[in-house]
């Protein structure tokens, strides 16, 4: 996906090459992550489409079909991504993804935390975000969606920085070799208050950490936890559908967005 350029800059300013990942686009809501391999080609609707007259063409070509209909080269950005995945879990979109990667302060260089893995697809634009030097480390206790996004990852080109390992967070936390470490934790689990501890030694003293629940009782649970392990941290939370009542319970938040994001200072 990223290819990394030898400039070492994320880069789709070269053309397509045999083995390049492309998002077919037919029309907003109809695109296919296609892996392009010479000699093969795609069917659809408008005709069929030779994979070797894709090659050598810039990412955003218009190709024509043998019956003369057209579909779109994209490039495999996370955005796009997003919208082809193959779905395992629920995920999170742009709108989400884009406030987390802001609030979290995830700039290149960074080392991110992330758990669950789900379908990889916020890992998908952390990635891109801590890219060249950073690194996301994400884990995931169900081994089979673990190894398919270790596949994905490898299929969209962002294996060197990402990994992915198989472990219950929330039993036993983030590996301890991670001890002040972590720029960022981001979670999104069943249960983040359980993980509240482990992130506080794993964060760095000025690391950011965001849980992402659609639940009150979660976010209620996670708060009360938060505030016995961090005492020095800058510390988002960050959360759907919360009634307007919550904000008398937490007097030192400020919200923004229609009741969407708190947002808590506890240096
Ligand atoms: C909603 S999905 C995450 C989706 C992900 N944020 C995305 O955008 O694709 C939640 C993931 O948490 C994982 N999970 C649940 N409990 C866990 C635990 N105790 N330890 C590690 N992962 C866990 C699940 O297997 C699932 O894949």
């Amino acid at each position: 996906m990223l290819a990394l350029h030898p400039a070492k800059k994320l880069s789709f300013n070269r053309p397509i090459n045999n083995g390049d990942l492309v998002i077919v686009y037919e029309r907003h809501d109809i695109m296919k992550a296609v892996t392009v391999s010479e000699g093969s080609v795609l069917q659809n609707r408008f005709g069929v489409f030779k994979h070797s007259e894709w090659i050598g063409k810039p990412f955003g070509s218009k190709v024509v079909s043998s019956k003369g209909g057209f579909v779109y080269l994209l490039a495999p950005t996370p955005e796009l991504w997003t919208l082809v995945l193959n779905h395992r879990t629920q995920i999170l979109y742009i709108a989400d993804i884009s406030f987390v990667i802001m609030y979290l302060e995830i700039v290149p260089g960074c080392v991110v935390l992330e758990s669950g893995t789900g379908s990889g697809s916020l890992t998908t634009s952390l990635a891109r975000a801590v890219a060249p030097s950073g690194h996301v480390y994400t884990f995931d206790f169900h081994e089979q969606r673990a190894a398919s996004a270790r596949a994905d990852f490898e299929r969209t080109g962002l294996s060197s920085l990402v990994t992915v390992q198989v472990r219950d967070i929330q039993g036993e936390g983030f590996p301890d070799t991670f001890t002040g470490m972590a720029d960022s934790v981001f979670l999104d689990l069943p249960q983040p208050w359980l993980v509240i501890p482990s992130a506080a030694k794993v964060l760095r003293h000025d690391g950011t950490l965001c849980s992402f629940s659609p639940c009150i009782e979660q976010v209620q649970r996670t708060c009360e936890t938060l505030r016995t392990c961090f005492t020095g941290s800058s510390v988002f939370y960050f959360f759907f559908f919360l009634p307007p009542s919550i904000f008398s319970d937490f007097p030192n938040v400020c919200y923004f967005f229609l009741f969407n994001v708190i947002y808590m200072q506890l240096a």
